[in-house]
C-alpha cells in the first residue's frame, strides 16, 4: 500500500531524475573543496577511512530513512514531520526536527554561498590566463587578495544567492533537472583530467600515500568527529535536504537503490578531488594542512602549467560551480516549501524571503576571512583556539547539528514509525536487506552517533 499523500509541489519526472537530483545535492563543494582540506588537516589516511566507513555504516542507512520519511510525508520536512509523528501517535515535538533542518538549511547556505562565490571568481582569473606559469607563491597572493577584499567577497556571495533564488523559484523540475544531467558526467570527465596531470606531477605516490595509508596516530578524537560530521555533510543528511527530495520522488522506485547509487557517485568524486589535488601540493611543497584554500591554492598551480590549461581551468571552476549550485538549491528547498504551504506564498516570493534571511546570514563569513579575521569568538577552548566565525559556523553546522539531526531521523524511522510503514515504504522484501537496514538505523547508527560525540568531548 502506497502512502495516500500527493505533494503540491509536483515530482521528480523519473528514478533516475531524482538519482540526479540528489547526485547533484550529495556532490558539491562537500566533495571538491572541503573534504580534501579536512582530510589534509587532519592527517590524511586514518580520516579518510573513518569516513568511508560513516559513509556505509552510518551514511547510507540514514540516507535510505531521510527519503523514506520524505516519499511517506510528501510534504515540506517541518510539515511530513508533523504528519508522520501524528500517524505514529507519538510526541508533536518531531516537529522541531523540521525547524532545526531548515535553521542548518539557512546557515550552512549562508557560507557554502561564501565559498561558491570564490569559485565564480576563479573562473574569470583562471579563464585569462592569470594563473599561467605562476609559482606556488603567485598563486598563494592572488588568493589571499581575493579573501582579503570584503567588498569582492560580497558582491560573489550576492551572485551566488541570486543564481541559487533564480532556479528555486522556477521549481526543481525544469531547469535543474536538465542541467545536472550533462553537467555530472562532465565533471567526473574533468576529474579525470585532473588525476592524469597529477599522475605526471612527479608526487603523484606520495600523494595516494597520504591519502589512503591509514596512520591512526595523526587522527584526533576531534578528527573522528570531523569525519562523521562530514560524511553527513557531503550525503546532505540530516536536515531535511534529502528528505524534501524525497517527498518528490514516484512512488515505484527502490528507495535502498537509489541512495546506494547516490553515495558511491558523492564518494568516488571525493576520492578522485583528493586524487588531483594532494600529489599537487607535494610536488609543490605546499602545506596540505592549509586550510579552507587548499584547492585555490593547488589546482591553478596545475592549471598554469598545463598546455590549455587556462581553458580547463575556467571550465573545472565553471563546473564546481554547478556543483554548488544544485547543492545550493537543496538547502533552502525545505524551507522553501515550508513557505509556500504554511505562509500561502508563491515559490518566487517564497525564494526571495529565503534567499534574503541566507544573504543577511552570509555577511558573517565574508568578513571573517578579512575585517573579522582576527575575531575568535571561542579562543577560551583548546580545540577552538583558532577558529574564526566561519570555522565556527562551519564546526556547529557540519559535526553538530547534521549528526544529531540524523540521530534523531533513525530514531524517528527506527523506532517510532510502524515497523509495517517503512516495510511497505522500502519495499525491500522481509528477509535480509530489510532487517539489516532495520538493524542499523535503529542500533547501530545511534550508537555509532553517540560514541563519536561522546569520544569527541572527552567522555568516552
Ligand atoms: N552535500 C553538499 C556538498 O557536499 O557540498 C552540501 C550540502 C547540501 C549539505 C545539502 C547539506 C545539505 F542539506
Amino acid at each position: 500500500m502506497d502512502s495516500p499523500r500527493k505533494s503540491i509541489h509536483g515530482q521528480w519526472s523519473s528514478r533516475l531524475a531524482f538519482i540526479l537530483a540528489a547526485t547533484g545535492s550529495a556532490v558539491g563543494l562537500g566533495n571538491i573543496w572541503k573534504f580534501p582540506y579536512i582530510a589534509g588537516e587532519n592527517g590524511g589516511g586514518a580520516f579518510v577511512l573513518i569516513y568511508l566507513v560513516c559513509i556505509a555504516v552510518i551514511g547510507i542507512p540514514i540516507m535510505m530513512a531521510e527519503v523514506m520519511i520524505g516519499r511517506r510525508g510528501r510534504q515540506s520536512p517541518i510539515n511530513t514531520m508533523r504528519a508522520l509523528a501524528t500517524e505514529a501517535k507519538t510526541s508533536r515535538a518531531w516537529v522541531l526536527l523540521g525547524w532545526a533542518g531548515v535553521l542548518a538549511g539557512f546557515l550552512i547556505l549562508s557560507y557554502y554561498s561564501v565559498i561558491a562565490g570564490w569559485a565564480l571568481a576563479y573562473v574569470f582569473r583562471t579563464g585569462s590566463g592569470l594563473f599561467t606559469g605562476l609559482t606556488a607563491d603567485g598563486v598563494q597572493s592572488i588568493f589571499t587578495t581575493l579573501v582579503s577584499d570584503p567588498e569582492r567577497l560580497l558582491a560573489w556571495h550576492t551572485i551566488f544567492i541570486t543564481m541559487t533564488m533564480v532556479v528555486v523559484a522556477r521549481g526543481v523540475r525544469g531547469g535543474l533537472e536538465k542541467a545536472v544531467k550533462f553537467l555530472m558526467p562532465a565533471l567526473f570527465v574533468l576529474l579525470f583530467v585532473l588525476v592524469g596531470f597529477a599522475w605526471n606531477s612527479g608526487s603523484f605516490e606520495q600523494g595516494i600515500e597520504f591519502l589512503f595509508q591509514p596512520d591512526f596516530s595523526k587522527l584526533s578524537a576531534n578528527g573522528i568527529l570531523i569525519a562523521m560530521g562530514h560524511a553527513f555533510f557531503t550525503l546532505s543528511l540530516g536536515m531535511g535536504a534529502i528528505m524534501v527530495y524525497g517527498s518528490y520522488l514516484p512512488s515505484g522506485a527502490s528507495i535502498a537503490k537509489v541512495s546506494i547509487a547516490v553515495s558511491i557517485m558523492d564518494t568516488l568524486v571525493a576520492l578522485l578531488a583528493g586524487m588531483a589535488i594532494f600529489p599537487v601540493v607535494f610536488a609543490n611543497g605546499l602545506e596540505p594542512g592549509a586550510g579552507p584554500g587548499l584547492i585555490f591554492q593547488t589546482l591553478p598551480i596545475a592549471f598554469g602549467h598545463m598546455e590549455y590549461g587556462a581553458f580547463f581551468g575556467m571550465l573545472f571552476f565553471v563546473l564546481l560551480v554547478f556543483a554548488a549550485w544544485s547543492s545550493a538549491i537543496s538547502l533552502i528547498e525545505p524551507a522553501v516549501a515550508w513557505l509556500v504551504e504554511n505562509r500561502g506564498m508563491n515559490r518566487v516570493m517564497a525564494s526571495v524571503v529565503a534567499g534574503f534571511v541566507t544573504w543577511l546570514f552570509g555577511l558573517m563569513t565574508v568578513f571573517s576571512f578579512n575585517l573579522w579575521s582576527e575575531v575568535k569568538p571561542m579562543s577560551g577552548f583548546e580545540v577552538f583556539k583558532d577558529s574564526t566565525v566561519f570555522d565556527l559556523l562551519d564546526y556547529l553546522t557540519a559535526n553538530i547539528m547534521l549528526p544529531a539531526g540524523g540521530l534523531l531521523i533513525a530514531i524517528f524511522a527506527g523506532w517510532k514509525m510502524s515497523r509495517a510503514s517503512s516495510v511497505d515504504e522500502l519495499a525491500m522484501g522481509d528477509r535480509f536487506f530489510y532487517p539489516l537496514w532495520r538493524f542499523l538505523v535503529r542500533y547501530i547508527t545511534p550508537v555509532a552517533v553517540i560514541i563519536v560525540f561522546l569520544n569527541a568531548i572527552g567522555i568516552f
